[in-house]
């Protein structure tokens, strides 16, 4: 697995094939190439080649029965995925691809090696949006599988020095495009979901919110042990959701308010102060004189990464190089202002569940 990783800078507004030559090359021969998409870096090979894409499995030290995502540079790859899309999946990709929005389809017998959907009868395809990305794919001219660029567990890269932090010397090449605009994965959604009784269903938010999804299919809803209860926890209609994810290694301390612009009560806001000491660290998700009302005593180190309440996509772009960047500033604990859970809340709260060693709201005090 070791091997030197090579590092290529490409505009993602202005670039040649050629730049991009070595990229395709290296995937079309079974290799592992880093590359940025419109969400967060991916990790991809070629989605035919089971040996490639059990190299996904070993550089990342992912779980083998946690199925990947397989990207497309043109609808047209999807008929050599899948036999059948539902009238709404290709509704939700006409309104959203390319963009971040994953389907989970019934997967054409044959069409991709088993270790790539973990056995299952589905396949995830996925059409991104970023320029880099689709032009690889269609230049290396196969599918390709592709997670999230980091190490199993560790919150998702939206720069190629995350790419790196994690995967130096377990990937032959970076493709560096510089940041990534929403900066959270794309939303997963199986528009019949076994697990949910056929149901559509979002199994991940992610960049498309729920709102925006409902506009082409009403009746969708979200995966939760809420909604089906601890059944859920036992048989998760999605492998992904039975691991812990996006944890930093300082423990993260999730303060929840419950509802977006909420003043947190003073007894929830006295629970966060306490909280914050000398050696922590603050993610703040409110600007503004009515932000969260609590002093910052030197040596606490404050990350501000966007008002929930004017700009939410600002605090989904920011939230993981936030958990990376005060990681590595050496905090003891990282403590975060939770979001309200509509839009782009649904996926930063989602985010900060899997992240937290302890999530604090009201009731808990
Ligand atoms: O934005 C993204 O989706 C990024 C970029 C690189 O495209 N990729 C990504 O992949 O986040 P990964 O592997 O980190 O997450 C894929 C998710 C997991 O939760 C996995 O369980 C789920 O998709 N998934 C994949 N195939 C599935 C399937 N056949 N059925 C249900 N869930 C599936
Ligand atoms: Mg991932």
């Amino acid at each position: 697995m070791n091997c030197t990783t090579r590092v290529v800078v490409v505009n993602p507004s202005k670039f040649e094939d050629e730049e991009l030559r070595e990229a395709a090359e290296l995937l079309r021969a079974g290799k592992l190439v880093a590359f940025p998409t419109e969400t967060v870096y991916g990790l991809g090979a070629n989605a035919l080649d089971s040996d490639a894409v059990s190299g996904i499995f070993l550089a990342k030290g992912r779980p083998q029965d946690n199925p990947l995502i397989v990207h497309i540079s043109e609808y047209e790859m999807l008929e050599r995925l899948t036999d059948r899309v539902p009238d709404s999946a290709a509704a939700l990709a006409r309104r959203f691809w390319p963009g971040p929005l994953t389907l989970v389809l019934r997967r054409r017998p044959g069409a991709v090696p088993d270790n790539v959907t973990a056995g299952l009868p589905s396949v995830a395809v996925r059409l991104p949006a970023h320029p880099i990305a689709r032009r690889m794919i269609a230049l290396a001219g196969v599918p390709v599988a592709a997670p999230s660029a980091n190490v199993s567990g560790r919150p998702s890269p939206t720069l190629a020095k995350h790419v790196l932090d994690d995967l130096r010397g377990r990937v032959p090449l970076v493709v560096d495009g510089g940041a990534c605009t929403f900066g959270v994965e794309s939303t997963v959604v199986d528009v019949e979901c076994p697990a949910a009784g056929g149901r559509p269903i979002v199994l991940r938010p992610g960049g498309v919110t729920l709102e925006q999804l409902r506009e082409v299919v009403p009746e969708m809803s979200v995966y939760s042990r809420l909604v089906h209860g601890d059944a859920a926890a036992e048989k998760p209609a999605t492998p992904g959701l039975k691991y812990r994810h996006y944890a930093p290694r300082a423990p993260v301390v999730l303060f929840d308010p419950h509802g977006r612009g909420t003043s947190p009560s003073s007894g929830l806001a006295a629970a966060f102060a306490a909280r914050v000491t000398p050696g922590t660290g603050v993610i703040r998700t409110h600007a503004g004189p009515d932000r969260w009302p609590y002093d910052t005593p030197g040596g606490v180190v404050v990350r501000e990464i966007g008002d929930e309440r004017t700009d939410p996509a600002a605090v989904e772009r920011n939230l993981f190089d936030a958990l990376r960047s005060l990681d590595d500033s050496g905090v003891t604990a990282i403590i975060v202002e939770g979001v309200g859970e509509n839009g782009e809340g649904l996926a930063i709260m989602n985010r900060l569940r899997k992240a937290a060693a302890e999530t604090v709201d009201a009731s808990s005090l």
